[in-house]
């Protein structure tokens, strides 16, 4: 590949660059709960890459661990979309089986909630929060379910590696 096609490839989309601060890898330690399970801590891994496709989409991983044993927990997989007017589509699938399409139109702090959730026994809706706060990602995640009305599950600060 020359050297003019490699710049162009590697170019971040007019789209994507308000959310750039979030390419890259992040790692640290979240928190879980909800009103029908016992509360416990978890080891977590986030990575957002921009593929070289000139596409404006950010492909997103995550997966999660116990801390004790390194056992493997939830891990989840997608791609955020933004769109010219400034709003973000995001599609993610769960290692449950749930799939999550949420929307947001928010800008420093995103905001997502769930348009559909997709395979979930038990899940009705899903909110998630994320916010840089002093060079770290902190988010929030909510739930609804059959049960319960949308309450706090998961919650982590994670530092850039
Ligand atoms: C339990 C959904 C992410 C760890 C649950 C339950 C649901 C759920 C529906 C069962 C609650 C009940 O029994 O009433 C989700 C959704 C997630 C998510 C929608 C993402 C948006 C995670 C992550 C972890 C995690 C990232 C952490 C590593 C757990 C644990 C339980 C649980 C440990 C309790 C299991 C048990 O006691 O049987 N989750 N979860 N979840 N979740 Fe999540």
């Amino acid at each position: 590949m020359d050297k003019e096609k490699k710049e162009e490839s590697s170019a971040i989309h007019p789209a994507v660059a308000p959310l750039s601060y979030l390419l890259g890898t992040w790692k640290g330690e979240g928190e879980g709960g909800y009103p029908t399970i016992n509360s416990f801590r978890y080891g977590e891994e986030l990575h957002f890459s921009h593929p070289a496709s000139g596409k404006p989409v950010i492909a997103y991983s995550h997966k999660t661990w116990k801390l004790d044993s390194g056992q493997p927990m939830h891990s989840e997989s997608g791609y955020w979309r933004p769109k010219p007017d400034g709003s973000l589509e995001v599609v993610i699938a769960q290692s449950t089986g749930l799939a999550e399409g949420t929307y947001s139109a928010e800008d420093n702090v995103i905001k997502l909630h769930s348009q559909v959730v997709a395979n979930a026994s038990k899940v009705r809706e899903i909110s998630r929060v994320y916010e840089m706060v002093n060079g770290d990602l902190h988010y929030v995640v909510q739930m609804a379910t059959n049960l319960t009305t949308l309450q706090p599950h998961l919650k982590a600060v994670l530092k850039k590696l």
